[in-house]
Parts: structure tokens; C-alpha cells; sequence
């Protein structure tokens, strides 16, 4: 327990942790939904289904990525290893920038886009959310390609950033994984 205090203290809050990886189970799981949804062809109740889910679980996103970076703001993350060059830090703290402006670009890309194809969003069929604007079919083609090309921008980011966390992993193996993994319960 006590060997165990000097790497509690250079973790991630458990709210921070909790958020970081229920947002990343979410996005995977609603771009692979995104992709497969929209490869179904013609009109189906499944299809319809994989729709619904998909934007539930892009709405919980974008309401989850509000209250990570409220918490953030609130919550500065524990100091990086001193060894660590400046060069890293300052990649680091961009790609993090970059992630937490696609947590909202990527959801809000979507809904617009939703609304402007003139389809209200019932929140796991129960909340219906606000409708700002009136069907517009010139809107929604535009929208359309920016939802897309935002999602793909947002897996080379993810991409980028699995990367980076393997590299601390099993190359510098300098504990940075553990800042985000939940402490041992013993
Ligand atoms: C983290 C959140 C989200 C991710 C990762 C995501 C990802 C994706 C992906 C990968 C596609 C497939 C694009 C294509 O192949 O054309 C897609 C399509 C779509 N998304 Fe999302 N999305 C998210 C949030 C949302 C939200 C919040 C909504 C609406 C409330 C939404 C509505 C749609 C719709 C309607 C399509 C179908 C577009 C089409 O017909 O081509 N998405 N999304
Ligand atoms: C959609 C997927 C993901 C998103 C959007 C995401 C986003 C982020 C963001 C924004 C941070 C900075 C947190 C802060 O300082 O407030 C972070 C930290 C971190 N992420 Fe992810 N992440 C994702 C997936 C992953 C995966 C798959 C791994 C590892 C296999 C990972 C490992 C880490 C680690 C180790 C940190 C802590 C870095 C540090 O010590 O400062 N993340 N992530």
C-alpha cells in the first residue's frame, strides 16, 4: 500500500480515468456503428435501429466530453515525467487540444447534420432534443462530407495517439499507461 502512494499520486483523478475511457469505448463503438449503419443497404428496421443507436451514443459523447473538460479545467492532470523532452510535451498537449475539440466537433457535426436532413433526435427514445433549425436539403449535403472527413480525421488523431501511449508503453516504459489506468485495488 505504501510502496503503492507515490504512483497513486501521478494517476489521473478516478473521474478523469472513468470519463477518458467510457468516451473512447463510445467513440469507437459509434464510428464502427457509423460505418456499418450507412453500408446497409436500401430501408430496414435494423438499419433504422443502427441509426437510432448510433446518434444515442453520439449525443452521450458530446454530453460526456462537457463534463470531462469542465472537470479538466477544474482538475489539472498530474506533472509529466521530468525526463520527458519538450518537444514530447508540447506534442502531447497539442494532440490533446486537437482530441478534446473532435470530442465536440464529431457529435455536433452529426446532430446538425440530423437536423438539417429534417430528422428530430429522441435521446434513447425518451428526451426529445432542441431542433434549432428547419429541414434544409443544400445544408445537409454539406454537412454530410464534414461529418465524414471530421471521423476520419478523428481516427488518425486516435491513431496518433495509441501510438504514442504503446511507444511509452514498451519502448521508454516511463509509466505514462498508468497515469490512465485504474489503481490496484489491493
Ligand atoms: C462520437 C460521435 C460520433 C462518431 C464517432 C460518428 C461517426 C460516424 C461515422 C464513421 C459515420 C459514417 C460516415 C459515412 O460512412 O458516410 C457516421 C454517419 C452518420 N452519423 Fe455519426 N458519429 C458520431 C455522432 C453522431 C451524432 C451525435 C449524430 C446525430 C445525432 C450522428 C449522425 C449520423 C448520421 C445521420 C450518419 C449517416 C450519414 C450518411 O447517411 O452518410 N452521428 N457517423
Ligand atoms: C477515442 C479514443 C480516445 C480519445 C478521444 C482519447 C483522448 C485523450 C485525451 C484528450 C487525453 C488527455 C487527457 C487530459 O489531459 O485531460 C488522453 C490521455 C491519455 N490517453 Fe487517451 N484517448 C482515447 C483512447 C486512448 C487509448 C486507446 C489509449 C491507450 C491504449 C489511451 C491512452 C491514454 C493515456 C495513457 C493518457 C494519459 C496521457 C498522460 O499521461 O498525460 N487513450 N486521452
Amino acid at each position: 500500500m505504501q510502496l503503492q502512494q507515490h504512483q497513486e499520486q501521478a494517476r489521473y483523478t478516478t473521474i478523469a480515468i472513468v470519463l477518458h475511457w467510457l468516451i473512447a469505448v463510445l467513440i469507437v463503438g459509434a464510428f464502427t456503428l457509423g460505418l456499418v449503419m450507412t453500408d446497409i443497404p436500401g430501408f430496414s428496421p435494423t438499419k433504422l435501429r443502427y441509426f437510432s443507436w448510433h446518434k444515442w451514443a453520439g449525443v452521450t459523447v458530446l454530453l460526456l466530453a462537457a463534463l470531462r473538460l469542465l472537470w479538466r479545467l477544474k482538475q489539472r492532470p498530474p506533472a509529466l515525467p521530468a525526463a520527458m523532452p519538450a518537444w514530447q510535451r508540447g506534442a502531447a498537449h497539442g494532440l490533446h487540444h486537437l482530441l478534446y475539440f473532435m470530442m465536440f466537433a464529431v457529435p455536433v457535426s452529426g446532430y446538425l447534420y440530423t437536423l438539417a436532413a429534417g430528422v428530430p433526435v429522441v435521446w434513447f427514445g425518451l428526451f426529445k432534443l432542441p431542433v434549432f433549425f428547419a429541414k434544409n436539403a443544400a445544408l445537409a449535403e454539406t454537412l454530410k462530407p464534414v461529418h465524414y472527413w471530421l471521423n476520419m480525421l478523428l481516427a488518425g488523431l486516435v491513431g496518433l495517439h495509441l501510438l504514442a501511449a504503446l511507444k511509452h508503453q514498451l519502448i521508454d516504459r516511463d509509466g505514462t499507461m498508468r497515469r490512465m489506468l485504474p489503481g490496484r485495488s489491493h
